[in-house]
């Protein structure tokens, strides 16, 4: 173990971690020490425990910009506990996972992010009166919003004042997600449209309509199921009177994912289905096409069994009414796979008794 000295200032937690990291020193060998605690006076604290300055290594460390506005703001935080989650944020992000910030649920992530909050929040002081600060739009951001108890109740509220990316400013609220807590299937969608804007509830429009009949189809009840969406605000452009759907761009899609993956994380279904591109680039990556792998299940992190399909608002999209039939009548077939798999569950009753997907 070796104590490291630091004024409390981001400044200086930053130039100790890069040189503990460049020589390789991991956070668990690191207690940090906050020398304005032991004598406030003394600002020429001795450094000695810090390795010296310049590792062997190369000294570039490529971090995203969204931990050093992260750290910044965890700094202005009074918790002693921060520079040592901070530290072993930074280690993670180089080491484990450059994506590290968009898993929201990760006790280091969600440690920072309520630090820089509340750090945030004090900072603007009595005025701010309860309103989100205004920050810039990332996954790390919105993260910051997330509650302590991940319970969909809190989840709820929290999001509805979520600013994590510029979406709010035009839509009339979050647009969170609905089913119980319990639900063994959570369906996940693009964005709520402009009736799910209004209304406050996802997939209540003519897309909702389509999903709602199709799992009537299948014997699935909506009410039994989660139904929820990648991201929470409706993004929409103004032709005429009408406000017209826009696709959420990449940005915006990672920057709602924490509530994604709060929602996964709190619900922990044993089966998703993502309703169109958005969702299943969402959880499956950019590279992850729909039409080609509709209808097959995949072991994923986020649940034992996840499949794609399209969404409902491309069979509304399509003119040809044979076609469009069709297009329906594959939904159904690929709805009817849930179907299935959730009878065998229930019928099984322990999970443990299904087999997983194939490994994704
Ligand atoms: N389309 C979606 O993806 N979600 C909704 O909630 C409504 C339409």
């Amino acid at each position: 173990m070796r104590e490291v000295e630091i004024a409390p200032t981001f400044e200086d937690w930053r130039q100790a971690a890069r040189e503990l990291l460049l020589h390789d020193i991991p956070p668990d060998e690191v207690v940090w020490v906050d020398a304005s605690s032991h004598d406030p006076s003394r600002l020429d604290f001795d450094k000695t425990a810090r390795p010296s300055p310049g590792g062997p290594k190369s000294p570039l460390i490529s971090v995203p910009k969204s931990f050093v506005d992260l750290a910044r703001r965890v700094a202005e935080h009074h918790d002693p506990a921060r520079w040592s989650i901070l530290y072993r944020l930074l280690w993670r992000l180089v080491h484990e996972n450059r994506d590290l910030l968009r898993v929201a649920t990760d006790p280091d992530v969600a440690a920072a992010a309520r630090m820089g909050r509340s750090a945030t929040q004090g900072a603007e002081g009595p005025s701010a009166m309860g309103q989100p600060p205004q920050l810039e739009p990332d996954a790390a951001i919105a993260a910051a919003f997330l509650p302590t108890d991940l319970s969909l109740p809190a989840l709820r509220e929290a999001a509805a004042r979520c600013t994590g990316c510029a979406l709010y400013k035009t839509a009339t609220q979050t647009v969170f997600g609905m089913g119980p807590t319990e639900a063994r299937v959570m369906f996940i969608g693009e964005q709520p449209g402009d009736q799910e804007d209004l209304a406050g509830a996802p997939f209540v429009g003519p897309a909702g309509e389509v999903l709602t009949r199709a799992l009537a189809e299948v014997g699935i009840w909506r009410h039994e199921v989660y139904i929820t969406n990648a991201v929470k605000h409706f993004k929409w452009e103004p032709r005429g009177k009408r406000r017209i759907h826009m696709t959420p761009r990449l940005q915006e899609i990672q920057a709602c994912r924490p509530w994604l993956e709060a929602e996964i994380e709190t619900i922990k279904p044993s089966m998703i289905v993502c309703l169109g591109a958005t969702a299943a680039q969402s959880l499956m990556g950019p590279q992850f096409r729909v039409m080609r792998n509709r209808g097959r299940a995949f072991q994923t992190r986020w649940a034992p069994w996840l499949m794609a399909t399209i969404h409902p608002s491309a069979i509304l999209r399509i003119d040809d009414p044979a076609a469009q039939e069709q297009a329906y009548a594959d939904l159904v077939a690929d709805l009817r796979i849930v179907a299935v798999r959730l009878e065998e569950e229930r019928r099984s009753k322990t999970l443990g008794e299904l087999p997983p997907a194939a490994e994704k």
